[in-house]
């Protein structure tokens, strides 16, 4: 087979789209292919950001304020990138990341709507610091209605708590940021209708490889 570009490949929408169950479908179609693959996630993905991702995720909800909330994913996205991802392209291996900086806009941005304290420049700024010119060569972005992500999520029992607090306005205001960013980035993004079954997403999503990646 030809030796291929390593790509970096991003997966994102909401909690209950079903990202993990497609990311890993992906990850042995493209291994079934030859292509050698390093499967990650955010926020976490290295030892470092992984310490991070606990600030994040454990504890009280309430722990850290908007903006200490961004810089810690942004800085664990930096550990991420710096030994990971940047690394396992150099060594010719597919990236496939379970979230990148999407989610910070779509999540610290989009989400929070008019009460922000961080604009989106503020926040591409923070991601210029952390990650220069580098962008993924493609993003799937698995779009749910607000409502139907909220009760899949709901059924987590990892995720039940901190979800029903969240009002479902911000549920609202994520589905419709991620359609944003793809709207803004045609060429990087791509939405697929994640309200069917398994199978025809993923049929999908190696209908983009294929057109997108020629794979
Ligand atoms: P996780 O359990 O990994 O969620 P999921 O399985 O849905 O990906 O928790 C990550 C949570 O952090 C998720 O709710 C999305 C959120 N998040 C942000 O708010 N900003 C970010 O930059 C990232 C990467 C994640």
């Amino acid at each position: 087979m030809t030796q291929l570009n390593p790509r970096f490949i991003t997966f994102e929408g909401p909690d209950g789209a079903g990202k993990t169950t497609q990311i890993r479908k992906i990850a042995l179609y493209l291994q079934e292919k030859g292509i050698p693959l390093r499967m990650t996630r955010e926020p976490g993905g290295s030892v470092g950001a992984e310490e991070i991702r606990s600030l994040l995720v454990l504890g009280d909800k309430g722990r850290w304020d908007a903006v200490t909330e961004t810089l810690l994913f942004m800085a664990a996205r930096r550990d991420h990138l710096t030994k990971t991802i940047w690394p396992s392209l150099r060594r010719g291996e597919w990236v496939l990341s379970d979230r990148f900086f999407d989610s910070t806009l779509a999540y610290q941005g989009f989400g929070r709507g008019e009460n922000k304290e961080l604009s989106l420049n503020d926040l591409n700024a923070l991601y210029r610091l952390v990650a220069g010119d580098f962008k993924p060569d493609l993003t799937i972005i698995l779009d749910l209605p607000a409502e139907e992500g909220l009760k899949r999520a709901k059924l987590r029992a990892d995720k039940a708590e901190r979800f029903e607090s969240m009002p479902l306005s911000f549920h609202e205001n994520l589905r419709q940021g991620f359609l944003k960013i793809a709207e803004s980035e045609p060429l990087r993004c791509v939405v697929v209708n994640s309200a069917r079954p398994e199978d025809e997403i993923f049929e999908d999503i190696k209908k983009v490889l294929k057109e997108r990646l020629n794979v």
